[in-house]
């Protein structure tokens, strides 16, 4: 198979979150396609948020996030709080809200999982801030849980490819994480 080179940008599949912090004492939500598990235990996330949205004023005073993933049937909602910043519109009507544990980090009630985060540290690069959160609570709706696990098939996830610009549902499952590798045996596997 030959290549091209398809340029230096980053193609690769991404959640769908929206980011919730309270700004002068209303919450705003932003959608975020740059999210990433950044440490194991305690367990952290990562959200690259560049500098000049709403959202790092947030962060940045109260020390504290919030994730929430939303399903499918929110699609509208979540491009919305993508495409107006805070900063014009007030985004706190958009969503029900709850708070857990940290304060400053709203959650919001559709969404099937949330977490609730604690700023760690906050990487200042070019453009953006990497802030890095840990996780010190997640919530979930009890129908989109397995075994008391979020299970992210049943609360429909989405998943964001650029730079088509879409938003996917979860497709089929292919096999087992941490598992199929165990029938490697040579390179006539692959499909
Ligand atoms: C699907 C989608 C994904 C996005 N992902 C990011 C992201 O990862 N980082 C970022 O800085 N902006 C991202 N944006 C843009 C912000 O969500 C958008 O500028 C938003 O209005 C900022 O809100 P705020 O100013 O209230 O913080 C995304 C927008 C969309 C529609």
């Amino acid at each position: 198979m030959s290549k091209i080179k398809c340029g230096n940008n980053v193609y690769i599949p991404m959640p769908v979150v929206l980011v919730g912090t309270e700004i002068e004492g209303r919450a705003n939500f932003m959608t975020v396609g740059w999210a990433s598990r950044a440490n194991a235990n305690p367990p952290m996330i990562s959200v690259g948020i560049n500098k000049k949205h709403k959202t790092p004023e947030g962060i940045l005073n109260n020390k504290t996030f919030s994730i929430n993933i939303p399903n499918a049937g929110m699609a509208v909602p979540t491009d919305y709080c993508g495409l107006v910043s805070g900063s014009k519109a007030d985004k706190s009507g958009v969503f029900d809200t709850f708070y857990g544990e940290l304060k400053g980090a709203p959650m919001i009630s559709e969404c099937p999982v949330t977490m609730e985060c604690e700023l760690v540290e906050t990487v200042e690069l070019p453009t953006n801030y990497l802030f890095i959160g840990e996780i010190k609570g997640v919530y979930a709706d009890e129908d989109c849980t397995e075994k008391n696990r979020p299970d992210m098939k049943k609360a429909d996830a989405m998943v964001l490819t650029m730079t088509d610009n879409r938003y996917w549902r979860l497709g089929e499952f292919v096999d087992k994480a941490w598992g199929c590798g165990k029938d490697y045996s040579n390179k006539d596997i692959y499909e």
